[in-house]
């Protein structure tokens, strides 16, 4: 039997390196062995993945070196970067470099860059109809991460640039849940009009890489757009009523009102949904749901994903938060 070849995965303990992690565990085909990357080999979610017989390796994405380290030898790498741990898209770019020269370095053969829209090739920084953010960013937390596709193309690295989307996920996690209105019943709020917002599993965005790296060549030099499904806010809240039996409406709110929410990031957030209810034809363009089906044939729709999960969303936390 051929040896399995190693996919070294980024953020392995987190929301999409460990669904990458798990869709290769799970893999029967028994091609690929993942080797997940963590700042602490120790911590409890590290040891879970050794555990199910895992390689478990330490790196910092702040550290190139310590990088070349973690990749060396692999065929394959994930590489995505946590905004919200710093919430500074300069400091993001300078991670994604981090990466890219590591995997240039240790000459993996496939890349995978989980990016999204630099979206100041559609709203540029002097289109007032969003505010600037640290100096030179529409949507901060999208624009470093389309900066930097140019980084990993200008390296001549074999590169899939996977844009991602909306994690239904943070519903649960992230208080982006339904809030509650001042005449007692629920709302889902924000800002996008009655514009679908692409949305996906948060595992399936590992389960789709996987498909990546198994089709080969196939997807190298190209850009990958996935989600689950494009679902308007009305839409979203009449599934989310449906399978909580209970009232949840959808609230639209003007972007400049979400962006004064007043929780860390709602002005970068408030941008973001603006930016995807203004240019939705081709934010939801990029992401067919044919070929996230085709690249993982378990894609989870909301329906699918709210009977998995529904009973974790929290139904009456106090502010609107999100990521
Ligand atoms: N939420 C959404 O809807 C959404 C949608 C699209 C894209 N995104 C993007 O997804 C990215 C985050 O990915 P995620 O959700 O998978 O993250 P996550 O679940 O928060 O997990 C992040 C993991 O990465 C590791 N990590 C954090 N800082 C690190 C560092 N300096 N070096 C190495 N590892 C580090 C941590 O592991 P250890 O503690 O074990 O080191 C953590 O478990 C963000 O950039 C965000 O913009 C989010």
């Amino acid at each position: 039997m051929a040896p399995r070849k190693v996919i070294a995965v980024v953020g392995a303990t987190g929301a999409q390196g460990g669904g990458l992690v798990r869709a290769i565990v799970n893999d029967t085909s028994g091609e690929f062995a993942a080797r997940a990357i963590t700042r602490d080999v120790n911590s409890a979610k590290a040891q879970e993945l050794a555990r199910m017989g895992v390689e478990v390796v330490s790196a910092n994405v702040d550290d190139e070196k310590g990088l070349e380290g973690a990749f060396s030898g692999a065929y394959g790498a994930y590489c995505v970067t946590f905004f919200w741990d710093h919430f500074s898209a300069e400091r993001e770019i300078a991670e994604a470099r981090n990466m890219a020269e590591a995997a240039k370095a240790s000459g993996v053969q496939h890349v995978i860059w989980s990016t999204l829209e630099d979206t100041r090739r559609f709203v540029p920084l002097d289109d007032d109809r969003m505010p600037t953010l640290q100096g030179k960013f529409k949507v901060p937390h999208f624009d470093g991460k389309g900066e930097a596709n140019g980084i990993f193309t200008d390296l001549g690295l074999p590169v899939t640039l996977l844009n991602t989307s909306f994690y239904w996920d943070n519903f649960i996690y992230f208080g982006a849940g339904p809030q509650p209105t001042p005449d007692g019943g629920l709302a889902l709020v924000f800002p996008m009009g009655d514009k679908a917002l692409p949305g996906i599993a948060a595992e399936d965005i590992g389960k789709c890489a996987l498909g990546i790296f198994k089709a080969g060549r196939e997807y190298i030099g190209k850009a990958v757009g996935i989600a689950g499904e494009h679902l308007t806010g009305a839409q979203l809240a009449q599934k989310m009523s449906r399978a909580l039996n209970r009232d949840i409406r959808y609230t639209d709110v003007p972007p400049e009102v979400y962006r004064g929410f007043g929780f860390p990031g709602a002005d970068d957030m408030g941008n973001m949904f603006q930016f995807k209810r203004d240019f939705n034809r081709d934010f939801v363009g990029a992401r067919s749901l044919e070929l996230s089906r085709t690249l993982n044939p378990d894609l989870l729709t909301f329906d699918a994903w709210l009977q998995k999960y529904g009973s974790r969303i929290p139904l009456e936390q106090a502010k609107t938060a999100g990521r």
